[in-house]
């Protein structure tokens, strides 16, 4: 089998440094498409992984926001169908719909449960890296997008729009699918409704371009980190909240810049406290739009009688309901027509040997995206 050597940031197990590796990629085989990597972004989730709040197993190439451009199909690959001719720019998706389960039957691939996203392997099972003394290597997702090449799905690869930048491509893939989706799809923001967003990264910053693009009449950004604000005015917000340390006035700042708080709260960071935070500002009817991910086992708790007695309600949005086939390249659009400005998302252009400074800056919240340029 023919096979190339790739470089790529491979995590031996949760809770270590992750390494810059040469490894050798195989061929795509039937069904999937070789990627020549353009660009990786750093998002949080890669940090839980980094930082071992999540379980995963390893050896694993990180990353599962990229895009590239297809270097080779592999057999029963139907070009003409897929649009995945050699050479185009592809952005990666990190849920693989199976497409038979019940889940994707009905169009909702984001709950697809037996997705190869969650084995990190290829649809046969089987792995396309491995380490040169012939250790198979694991691929985030089935699409470890930190490398220089990868081997993916084709049903993970989505043809992008001529005039696409590359690292825009790559921010769809995840936190402005996200971001976009939760207040667009999972929990349509109402024109005219109000809005708050708590955690300004690339998720939540994708939250307030979504609400705004969904001509939500207040879109109240919150962040602990001064700068985060001022980012969040320049992509829609409409007034900010800088959370301090006493929940009880933040609370009360954004219910104050709200009248009396937002129909849909996102919490888009991923903290018991932010998600106790988003749920204690809901007016009567509110809903909290829980999009962050806690590391795993952690739980919140709310009081439950005015919860139920003022009809509130609480919605986990996965992946921003993407059907990626239909929503990336829509996405892609929004921004080539000037109206989802994603690209003010990326803050540094980085190296693959980077990364730790990336995640680094990340749990200081200094900047946004961090880019990974193949
Ligand atoms: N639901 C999904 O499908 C999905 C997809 C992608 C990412 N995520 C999750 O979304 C979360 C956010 O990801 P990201 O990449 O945008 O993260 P990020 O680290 O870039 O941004 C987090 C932001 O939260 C702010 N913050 C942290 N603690 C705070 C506090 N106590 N009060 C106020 N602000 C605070 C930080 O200053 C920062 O601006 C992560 O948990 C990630 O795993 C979920
Ligand atoms: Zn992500
Ligand atoms: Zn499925």
């Amino acid at each position: 089998m023919p096979e190339s050597l790739i470089r790529a940031a491979v995590l031996e197990r949760p809770g270590t440094e992750p390494r810059i590796e040469e490894l050798t990629l195989d061929e795509p085989r039937a069904g999937e498409v070789r990627v020549r990597m353009a660009a990786s972004g750093v998002c949080h989730s890669d940090l839980h992984v980094r930082d071992g709040e999540w379980h995963r197993p390893g050896p694993i190439v990180m990353g599962h926001e990229g895009a590239g451009y297809v270097e080779s199909v592999g057999p029963g690959v139907d070009v003409a169908a897929t649009g995945l001719e050699v050479g185009r720019l592809v952005a990666l998706s990190w849920i693989v719909p199976c497409g038979r389960c019940r889940s994707c039957l009905a169009g909702r691939v984001w709950e697809c449960p037996v997705s190869p996203s969650y084995t990190h392997l290829m649809p046969d099972g089987t792995s396309r890296v491995r380490r040169p003394g012939g250790e198979d290597v694991l691929a985030y997702c089935a699409i470890g997008t930190m490398a220089s090449s990868q081997v993916v799905p084709a049903a993970a690869a989505i043809p992008m729009p001529d005039g696409t930048p590359p690292e825009v491509a790559a921010l769809i893939g995840c936190c402005v699918a996200t971001g976009v989706g939760a207040v667009t799809k999972t929990l349509p923001v109402e024109p005219g409704s109000s809005v708050a967003v708590i955690g300004l990264g690339g998720v939540g910053l994708s939250a307030v371009m979504g609400a705004s693009l969904a001509r939500a009449s207040g879109v109240v950004a919150v962040d602990r980190v001064e700068a985060k604000l001022a980012l969040a005015r320049e992509v829609g917000a409409t007034d900010t909240v800088l959370a301090g340390g006493d929940p009880v006035e933040t609370v009360a700042a954004i219910r104050d810049a709200t009248d009396g708080g937002p129909d849909v709260c996102v919490e888009a960071i991923g903290l018991p406290s932010t998600v106790e935070l988003a749920v204690s500002c809901l007016p009567t009817g509110g809903a909290a739009l829980l999009v962050g991910m806690t590391p795993a086992g952690q739980r919140a708790s709310f009081e439950v009688f005015p919860f139920v007695d003022g009809a509130r309600r609480i919605v986990g949005s996965n992946y921003g309901s993407a059907v990626p086939s239909v929503d990336f390249p829509r996405y892609a659009e929004l921004y080539l027509d000037g109206r989802l400005p994603v690209d003010r998302l990326v803050t540094s252009r980085i190296a693959l040997d980077g990364l730790e400074d990336a995640f680094d800056r990340m749990r200081r919240a200094e900047g946004v995206r961090s880019v990974i340029e193949f």
